[in-house]
């Protein structure tokens, strides 16, 4: 079954650092992601600051072009939509409804934007919906009028919401979108989004470097470390029983433990690795705890485990061998192959 987003052996490369004496160096964002997201589903992706979720989200919509591999939407390569039909599917929200929002346009004209770039609408309908739009994400209607700097940081984020929803797309991606907010407001807004969905059928992309955030909202969890998936499954596998070294650290560092106690930080051995410069074998080795020899020359291939995906050698022997050539291991496999 093909999932409404494909993301195939996907590769987003940019070229940094190019002077009169300096050749531009490549600096590997995403490297070699394949992913398949259901009608209705939410897929969290999650990932330190710098592992390429922003770079994912911006391919996902079309605004960074690949430099190997596709993005199909409805099994269809997003590149062969015209600008106006992909933006009527796919929308983004983003993390900073501050710089996200124009301040010389009211709410009305804010929401309405989208509706005006696909067109064919005569204005009175265009209003109807941007109240019918304002009312499902809680906006009174008084506020049609105003300008985002009278507005606090929730109802600029609802002003961004209800404009991604507005064309009534079938996908939205939200990278962060919680993240510049209150953590009284976080939860409203959360709350608002998975309203949302279950009310106009939507599928989420969501984007959070929040363990906590994501394990409230997610089906399926996606783990990033530097632009390759180092895990994928359901959220109570990949949140609450990891396997991967990676994801566990990650894990330790973030989500509450019992008594709602936050543990510390933890202290990772050596610094998030030079992405124009990535670690030979699997991406982590230098700062993994249970590093063999083989992860210093070998990507390790995708292996099911349970009901997860994971790309680490400690599995190598371990893994469900019969469920080995699932379609998402292959496809990790044949993302990440070197
Ligand atoms: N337009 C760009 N030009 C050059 N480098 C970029 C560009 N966009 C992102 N990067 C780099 O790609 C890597 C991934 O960035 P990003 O996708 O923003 O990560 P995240 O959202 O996970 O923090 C980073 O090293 C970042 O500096
Ligand atoms: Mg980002």
């Amino acid at each position: 079954m093909s999932g409404i987003l494909e993301v195939q052996e996907l590769r987003v490369q940019f070229k940094v650092g190019g002077s009169l004496l300096a050749k531009p160096r490549t600096l590997h964002a995403i490297n070699g992601v394949s992913l398949s997201v259901a009608r209705g589903e939410v897929l969290s992706i999650v990932g330190e600051s710098g592992c390429g979720k922003s770079t994912l989200a911006r391919t996902m919509l079309g605004i960074e072009t690949p430099t190997y591999g596709r993005v199909l939407l409805e099994g269809r390569p997003i590149g062969d939509y015209r600008r106006a039909d992909l933006a009527a599917k796919i929308q983004p929200i983003f993390q900073d409804p501050y710089s996200s929002l124009n301040p010389r346009k009211t709410v009305h004209d804010l929401i309405a934007m989208p509706l005006l770039v696909r067109g064919g609408m005569a204005r009175r309908e265009i209003s109807r919906l941007v109240t019918d739009t304002m009312e499902l994400v809680g906006l009174p209607r008084r506020m049609m009028h105003s300008y985002p700097s009278a507005m606090s940081g929730g109802q600029r984020q609802r002003v961004a919401i209800a404009r991604a929803i507005v064309t009534r797309p079938e996908v939205i991606i939200c990278d962060e979108p919680t993240s510049a907010l209150d953590v009284s407001v976080q939860a409203q807004i959360l709350n608002l989004l998975d309203d949302l969905r279950r009310q106009l059928n939507l599928t989420y992309i969501f984007i959070s470097h929040d363990l906590s955030v994501v394990n409230h909202i997610s089906d399926r969890v996606a783990v990033i470390y530097l632009g390759r998936i180092v895990e994928i499954g359901p959220v109570e596998d990949v949140l609450h029983n990891p396997r991967h070294p990676y994801t566990r650290r990650l894990r330790a560092s973030t989500l509450e433990p019992e008594r709602g106690v936050r543990l510390p930080k933890p202290v990772f051995q050596g610094g998030f690795p030079d992405p124009t410069n990535p670690p030979a074998g699997c991406h982590y080795h230098p700062r993994c705890s249970e590093a063999m020899p083989v992860c210093q020359t070998a990507a390790p291939g995708a292996l099911r485990v349970g009901h997860s995906t994971v790309a680490c050698h400690m599995f190598t022997g371990l893994a469900d061998d019969d469920e080995d050539l699932n379609p998402e291991s292959a496809q990790i496999a044949a993302g990440q192959e070197t």
